[in-house]
């Protein structure tokens, strides 16, 4: 078995970005620009943004982070994203989500200008991305991406189980990994809360890409010997024996699937840390297209 070690690739990612943030100072060139912009204060969603802003100042970035009320109207939010798109100073910003019931999300993810929109969510950058064209792919599938890639894990011609549809993680990561591109060429499988049968699909998989947020949901029995498994749930389970009152556990039986796995991500320390990673690789893309 192999651990896929998100936090060690993350970590040689900000390295390679550090570096060229550095060339671009000593050429005097603009430094990247990333805000983030969250409601309310629910603990991960703080965790996750200040995470975001944190990496940003490791590699050198610049960083802004607006924090409103829960009770922040639509408007309110909407002049916030065009005072952002109007601002030459940022390169890229995100919309930290979930946002509360009373605002339309997808209203929201529409206002962003495209070209700023460094989470990859805007209609446009979701149709470029399915049409395999240059633009930002959402951090959490470019993060799975790139682990795949570094670790030399073989997609083409795989048969890939993806579980959950979420246009977040299921949807995209079923489109990029179809698709005729370095890790790509794979036969997908999308699979959601109503396929039936789908332990004799999983048992098909090469590659199960679990996005489903259901604590240990992948069991050993469910999945072929060598198979490669790709972790995106992280769930909060409360403990009282850990210092923060919670652990955190990922959508795979982690013990008893890794022993069957040839490849597998740890939660923690899988796919989180190359996302922050890959948003960051999205806001020097930004910046270097807009400058
Ligand atoms: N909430 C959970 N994941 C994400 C993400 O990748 N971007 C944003 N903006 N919000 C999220």
């Amino acid at each position: 078995m192999i651990l896929l070690d998100g936090k060690k690739t993350a970590a040689d990612i900000k390295e390679e970005i550090a570096l060229e943030v550095n060339e671009l100072k000593n050429k005097g060139g603009k430094i990247p620009h990333l805000a983030a912009v969250i409601l309310g204060d629910n603990g991960a969603s703080i965790t996750y943004v200040n995470a975001k802003v944190k990496a940003c100042e490791r590699v050198g970035f610049g960083s802004t982070l607006i924090r409103l009320s829960e009770n922040t109207s639509e408007e309110a939010l909407l002049n916030e994203i065009a005072i952002l798109n109007a601002d030459p100073e940022i390169d890229g910003f995100i919309v930290q989500l979930p946002l509360p019931k009373h605002i339309d999300d997808q209203k929201i993810l529409m206002a962003v200008a495209p070209e700023k929109d460094v989470d990859g969510f805007h209609p446009t950058n979701v149709g470029k991305m399915a049409l395999n064209l240059p633009t930002f792919i959402s951090a959490t599938p470019f993060g799975i991406l790139e682990l795949l890639d570094r670790y030399n894990v073989e997609t083409s011609g795989k048969h890939v189980v993806v579980l959950g549809r979420s246009h977040i993680v299921g949807s995209p990561m079923s489109i990029l990994l179809s698709q005729k591109r370095k890790v790509g060429n794979a036969t997908v499988t999308m699979c959601h809360s109503r396929t039936k049968n789908l332990k004799e699909i999983t048992l098909q998989a090469d590659i199960v890409i679990a996005a489903i947020g259901i604590p240990e949901f992948l069991k050993a029995d469910m999945v072929k010997d060598n198979v490669t498994v790709i972790d995106v749930g992280i769930t909060r389970l409360v403990d009282a024996s850990k210092k923060s009152g919670f652990r955190l556990v990922g959508d795979v039986a982690f013990e008893e699937v890794a022993k069957k796995s040839e490849f597998i991500t740890p939660v923690p320390g899988g796919v989180g840390p190359m996302t922050i990673a890959m948003l960051l690789k999205n806001t020097l893309l930004a910046c270097q297209r807009n400058s």
